[in-house]
């Protein structure tokens, strides 16, 4: 049989599956989530049952690279076992996780003896009041043991995640910047995103663009343009003074990165979001629910949600939530 795969209607390949754990993080990013969040109840989540049988849909269909979100995808109970289960899945070159590093202390070496090839950890200040501030609940201690259980456990590629806000975080750049070269890790600046509704801090007022944040690491290192490129949303570049490790930016604002898009995600509710930046979705999980014991059903619904992948997203600068779901119900 020929091997099958997924197109869109732009003719776009979609071979990469964002996929959600949880919506629940034992962090409240002042970015990500409102103080006082609701979560969803268990009947509305998929089981990991459901989870290993959505991946093996994709997977089935093509999809080479499956990254586990959240919320925090390790406060979900059975995540290792889930993980060695999709990385077991023939065809899937790649199994990722976004992670907030709370949990990885305890969980770096069994998620690597899993098969989890890379890990992001999101990190945003070296300042534990500071981070105290921004996580609303995190321990910067916990995380950077978390970082160095990574480094132990034999993980490589690993990348920081930092999101840069003008006032909160931006003066720690180049510090960010040193712990990454000091640790071996790459590091990502990413630009805030409207998505859901928060209160804590006005988003075009922290608005600090990827070309700001370049001009920072200018004053301390040379910036050359990285050669290697991805389908992502990332732009790389080096540094001179350590050439072994790419710095990321990611700028939905400044620059948009649609034309290439192969990617997918899929929420916890087993949704399947289609855009970041849209609404555009199919659920899923009442497909798999409706026939059960009927992978050809899924995988058709699968094949045929791509004809809505919208073309672009259009993030405004204005504070206007266009998309009011939250991070956490979106998977990073
Ligand atoms: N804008 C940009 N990044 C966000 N993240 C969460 N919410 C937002 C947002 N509104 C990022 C976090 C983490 C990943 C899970 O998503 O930094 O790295
Ligand atoms: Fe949790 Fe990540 Fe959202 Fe922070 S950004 S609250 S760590 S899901």
């Amino acid at each position: 049989m020929a091997q099958r795969h997924l197109t869109d209607g732009f003719a776009r390949r979609v071979d990469y599956l964002r996929m959600s754990v949880t919506d629940r993080c034992d962090f409240r990013c002042v970015y990500c989530m409102a103080e006082d969040m609701t979560f969803l109840p268990r009947q509305r989540i998929l089981t990991l049952e459901e989870l290993h049988e959505m991946a093996r849909a994709f997977v089935a269909l093509g999809t080479r690279k499956i990254r586990l979100t959240g919320g925090e995808p390790l406060v979900r109970a059975g995540v290792v076992d889930l993980c060695a289960r999709i990385a077991a899945l023939p065809g899937l070159e790649e199994l990722c996780m976004t992670t907030n590093g709370s949990q990885l202390a305890r969980l770096a070496a069994p998620l690597r003896e899993a098969g989890l090839a890379r890990l992001n950890i999101s990190l945003d200040s070296l300042n534990p009041e500071r981070f105290r501030q921004l996580t609303r609940t995190g321990d910067l201690a916990q995380v950077v043991a978390g970082i160095d259980a990574a480094n132990a456990a034999g993980f490589t590629h690993t990348k920081l995640n930092c999101v840069v806000m003008k006032g909160r975080n931006d003066d720690e750049i180049n510090d960010l910047v040193a712990f990454a070269i000091d640790r071996g890790l790459d590091i990502s600046f990413i630009e805030e995103m409207p998505l859901g509704v928060i209160t804590e801090h006005s988003r075009a007022e922290a608005f600090f663009s990827s070309e700001q944040v370049r001009e920072r690491i200018a004053e301390r290192y040379t910036l050359v343009p990285a050669t290697d490129t991805t389908h992502g949303p990332s732009r790389y570049w080096r540094l001179a003074q350590a050439p072994d490790i790419r710095i990321g930016f990611i700028s939905p604002h400044s620059h948009n990165f649609c034309a290439t898009c192969n990617r997918v995600r899929l929420t916890v509710e087993g949704r399947l979001l289609l855009c970041l930046g849209n609404e555009h979705s199919v659920d899923l999980k009442a497909m798999l629910r409706a026939h059960p014991g009927q992978p050809e059903r899924l995988e058709r619904a699968i094949i045929e949600a791509m004809a809505i992948k919208p073309a672009r997203h259009d993030f405004r600068l204005d504070d206007q939530v266009q998309v009011v779901r939250f991070m956490n119900m979106t998977g990073g």
